[in-house]
């Protein structure tokens, strides 16, 4: 059984990140979306909304499981029993940090393999970064986000303009 473990904050879950976990799907026997804290970001979603909503963005992709994870991604691969770390790489800027990453982990981990996949063009530009900040300012977002996200943004962008006020 191939697992392939995908980590990363998903605050919020994108299209670029489900379409590589449908084009990851086809490759491996199982795919696992792992949400994990980056202690440099903080979040829109606390880790269990996001693991209900990404399951409900998955729920038509078989082999595809949603959990969390705190500390290190080196012990979580273990944990999961995941033979490899998927990771998204969209353009040039995101090569530097995501190389930086994937060697860290190997030498935290000797057998740690990291493997990257392209999102499709139309995804190419799309990050959770952006998609909060079109959110925020009152641009549509929504061409962005997997449809069971948009209210849930939309919830939370009118919670934090309340909380602002
Ligand atoms: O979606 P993100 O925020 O770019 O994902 C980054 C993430 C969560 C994958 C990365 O911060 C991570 O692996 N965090 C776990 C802690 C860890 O293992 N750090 C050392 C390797 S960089």
């Amino acid at each position: 059984m191939k697992t392939v473990l995908y980590p990363g904050s998903f605050d919020p879950f994108t299209n670029g990140h489900l379409d590589l976990v449908r084009r990851a799907g086809l490759l491996f026997d199982q795919v696992i979306v792992a949400i994990a804290v980056n202690y440099q970001k903080s979040p829109m979603f606390s880790m269990e909304e996001r693991k209900s909503l990404i399951e409900r963005c998955c729920e038509d992709i078989v082999n595809v499981k949603v959990v969390m994870f705190r500390g290190l991604l080196v012990e979580a691969i273990e944990r999961f029993e995941a033979q490899a770390v998927l990771r998204g790489l969209r353009a040039f800027s995101d090569f530097e940090y995501e190389l930086q990453m994937a060697l860290m982990n190997r030498s935290l981990r000797n057998s740690c393999e990291t493997i990257f996949m392209t999102p499709t063009q139309e995804n190419s530009f799309v990050s959770s970064h952006m998609v909060k900040e079109v959110a925020m300012l009152g641009a549509d977002f929504r061409p962005y986000v997997p449809p069971a996200m948009i209210p849930a943004i939309e919830a939370k962008i009118k919670e934090l303009k309340m909380e602002q006020k």
